[in-house]
């Protein structure tokens, strides 16, 4: 009787461990000019609400990218994704397309957008969503740091 009892716990622990979910991250960085500026606003009323990043003639962030998936491991890798994968497929939807652009205007995914680091984070996620559905994982979060002091995250909700 002791034993069978010993037997289920494990068996237990054991389908516990096979659901396990692990979020795994993936860190890509770019360089991007942008303006944060109302074309209906004066200069001084842009200047007033965005600080320097309305500046009229644009200016520069080295962002910092990074990417959480979800997902078990495969048992025969012990991997959820392929992390270079992610990272190909991080590059193919998203680096390659903003990476030393403007992103106000050079961007097609951020068209007609004020390119906060909120919204830049919600066009990221809408870019990689499916992608990594694709590789096997679900996006989890885009975190995306426009300076040292500043972070925002994205979760898709
Ligand atoms: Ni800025």
């Amino acid at each position: 009787m002791k034993y069978k009892t010993l037997h289920l716990k494990s068996a237990n622990v054991y389908l516990q461990k096979n659901s396990l979910m692990v979020y795994i991250t993936r860190r890509e960085r770019f360089s991007a000019a942008h303006k944060l500026a109302r074309k209906d606003w004066s200069e001084e009323k842009n200047y007033e609400v965005f600080g320097k990043c309305s500046n009229p003639n644009w200016h520069g962030h080295n962002y910092v990218l990074h990417v959480t998936v979800k997902g078990s491991p495969e048992p025969s890798t012990g991997f959820v994704v392929d992390l270079s994968a992610l990272g190909d497929i991080i590059k193919q939807y998203v680096i390659q397309f903003v990476d030393h652009k403007n992103l106000n205007i050079d961007v097609d995914f951020l068209k007609d957008t004020m390119t906060s680091t909120e919204n830049i984070a919600i066009a990221i996620w809408n870019q990689l969503v499916k992608p990594v559905a694709e590789l096997g994982a679900e996006l989890h979060s885009v975190k995306l740091q426009e300076t040292e002091n500043n972070y925002v995250e994205y979760f898709g909700e």
